[in-house]
This record gives structure tokens, C-alpha cells and sequence, in this order.
């Protein structure tokens, strides 16, 4: 169902109830030959991207397919007929995604499109791509239930990896059983980022796409800035750079991100950081998935995330919803392309 007169907190909190209705709803949709192999290359920006994203990260030591999201223009390339080429846009209007998808047209690749309508559906209608309609109304972020999950029955009906119903349904009970409890807990997390700057670390591959989820929804919906990045790379280089300007020492609390799968040593590393960093980041925070399978536990942090970024908006004084500066921008760029 789709939301205009729902708050952003409500939205976030409807999750599961959104990944549900997706699963149903691409079960479904007509999607065409199954594709034998990989690599699968998915084009959009922001919210629509973060799916890909998510997939990626689920994949990485499950399933021995390439994911990669492709934000930009152009199509990379490696981009060939094999695999398949996946157009995401909530709106349908985005320009990028638009692009790239029209050159994949170009190529000949295999083609899916997952949007609520737009440019994209009707460029797709008169190519005869396989496209999965989802609700429109939402501000794409918060459509994640649908871009996600919609991408995944995707794949799985299409051959591309095996069937992870039983773990949706697993997200989806996990996800309405703790939300309540997920609420208290971003409350208590919100009020130690206010004024502050979230510095968001993923330790293990399927947790990348979940640091990068909260910078965004922190971007958005908080409209304040956050930094992500993961172990153990973060060890290598940016350790360096910690606490400088001389400002992020007193300001900078770092957010650590931890499932099962990460490795023993990565989580060694976190505790050496903060030793070894010591003195300007005691509100260091550390958080942990939940949930059996790779999938519940990915979206257990989401929406924790998600959560805490709706509480950081109320505590700031600021509305989740609008995101004007997109608008703005996006506005902006449409005019530049009718003066041509
Ligand atoms: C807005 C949002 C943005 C959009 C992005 C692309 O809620 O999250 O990041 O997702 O501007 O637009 P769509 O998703 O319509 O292709």
C-alpha cells in the first residue's frame, strides 16, 4: 500500500509488512526465460540502488554470482550480452539510471526493470522488457521492501540463486516481533548522535551495504552528514586520519556494526581501534545483528538504522519527509535538458 499520508517513522516501522506484500507481488509478475549465469549489473541512484546493494552483500558468501550496483550515466565496459542488466527506479524518471539503461538496450543485454512507473516503464513497455511494477507514493527510501525483495524473487525465479522465501519469512516475523523493542533502542542511540557526527563501520561484506544504508537514511532523513566505511580496510588508512580535523575527536562517535560472520580477528581490530585511538571516542557504540539466516540478520541493522535515523530527525527538529535539495537539483537539471 502505498503512504503519502504516513509519517517516515511509520513507513520505516511497516518494513516488514512491505517486504511481505513484495515477495507476493513478484511472485507473480512475468519475467521472462530463466538466465543461467551471472554477472548481474543493477543501475540506480540512491534509494533505488541500495537493493543491489543489499543483494550484493547477501550473496557474497552464499551464492557465486556477481551483483554490482552501477551508479552513473554510463555502462561499464565489461558490460556484455551475458548476464543480466537490472533498470531500478522508484520514480522511473531518474536521468542516470535512464541512460544506462537505454545503453544496455543498445548492447543487447538481457534486460529487467523494477519501478513504480515513469519514463523507465514506458522505455521498457516499448522494448518488451519484463518489468516489475511496484506501488508508487512512497519517497523511494522507503520503498526498500519492494526494491529489495522484488530484485531477490527476481533473481531466485530467474536461476540465478536459490529460493530464499524461507529466510524472508524469517525477516519479515523477526522484523515484526522486535520492531517495538528496535524503536527503544534508536531512541537511546539517537540521543547520543545529536549534534554529533556517526561514524558508520561495517566488519564483515554483508554488513557494507547496511553502513552505507544508515549514512544515507542519516543523510536524508536526519539531513545531517554521516560517514561510513568497513574493517578491516578502515585499519589500513583511515585509522590515520582519525580524529582530525581536530573537531571530529570531540564530535565523531563511531558506530560499529557486527554480525556472526564477522571474522575474529576484524572484531579483535575494533577493540585495538579504540585502544589505540583512545581518549576521543568513548561514546564508541557497538551493535549486533539478529537472526538466524544472512538475510534477517542484514535487515535486523536496517532497520535499526532506519529507526535511528527517523529518531535523529525528531530530536533534531527536523521533518524526515522532504528531501528539497534533491528536488531542487533534480528540477534544476530537467530545465538545463528542455533549454537545449
Ligand atoms: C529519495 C531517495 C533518493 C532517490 C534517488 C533516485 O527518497 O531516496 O535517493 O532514490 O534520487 O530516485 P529514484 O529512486 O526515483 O530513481
Amino acid at each position: 500500500m502505498a503512504g503519502n499520508s504516513r509519517t517516515m517513522l511509520e513507513l520505516a516501522l511497516g518494513l516488514p509488512e512491505q517486504m511481505a506484500e513484495a515477495a507476493a507481488l513478484c511472485r507473480c509478475a512475468e519475467l521472462g526465460e530463466p538466465v543461467n549465469y551471472g554477472p548481474v549489473l543493477v543501475a540506480g541512484m540512491g534509494g533505488s540502488a541500495i537493493g543491489a546493494d543489499l543483494v550484493r552483500g547477501l550473496f557474497w558468501d552464499e551464492v557465486p554470482v556477481a551483483v554490482s550496483a552501477l551508479r552513473d550515466y554510463r555502462v561499464p565496459a565489461s558490460l556484455g550480452k551475458d548476464g543480466l542488466f537490472v533498470a531500478v527506479s522508484y520514480s522511473g524518471n531518474t536521468e542516470e539510471t535512464l541512460s544506462a539503461f537505454s545503453l544496455a538496450l543498445k548492447r543487447g543485454c538481457r534486460t529487467l526493470c523494477i519501478t513504480s512507473g515513469g519514463a523507465l516503464a514506458g522505455l521498457a513497455a516499448r522494448h518488451g522488457v519484463p518489468t516489475i511494477l511496484i506501488p508508487g507514493g512512497l519517497p523511494p527510501r522507503a520503498a526498500l521492501g519492494y526494491l529489495f525483495v522484488t530484485l531477490l524473487v527476481a533473481l531466485g525465479r530467474l536461476g540465478l540463486c536459490r529460493s530464499y522465501s524461507r529466510d524472508l519469512s524469517e525477516a519479515v516475523g523477526l522484523a515484526a516481533s522486535r520492531r517495538d523493542e528496535w524503536q527503544r533502542e534508536a531512541r537511546r542511540l539517537a540521543s547520543k548522535l545529536v549534534d554529533r557526527l556517526p561514524l558508520v563501520y561495517s566488519t564483515s561484506r554483508l554488513l557494507d551495504p547496511v553502513a552505507e544504508r544508515w549514512r544515507c537514511q542519516i543523510n536524508e532523513n536526519a539531513k545531517t552528514m554521516c560517514h561510513s566505511s568497513f574493517f578491516p580496510e578502515h585499519n589500513h588508512n583511515e585509522i590515520v586520519g582519525m580524529g582530525e580535523p581536530c573537531f571530529m575527536t570531540r564530535k565523531g562517535v563511531p558506530i560499529g556494526l557486527f554480525d556472526k560472520s564477522t571474522h575474529p580477528r576484524t572484531a579483535l581490530r575494533w577493540r585495538h581501534v579504540l585502544a589505540v585511538t583512545r581518549g576521543g571516542y568513548e561514546r564508541a557504540v557497538e551493535l549486533r545483528s539478529e537472526g538466524r539466516s544472512g538475510l534477517a540478520r542484514m535487515l535486523s541493522l536496517v532497520m535499526l538504522g532506519d529507526l535511528v535515523s527517523c529518531e535523529l530527525a525528531r530530536l533534531r527538529g527536523v521533518d524526515p519527509m522532504p528531501v528539497a535539495r534533491i528536488d531542487e537539483l533534480k528540477r534544476r537539471m530537467a530545465q538545463s535538458r528542455r533549454q537545449k
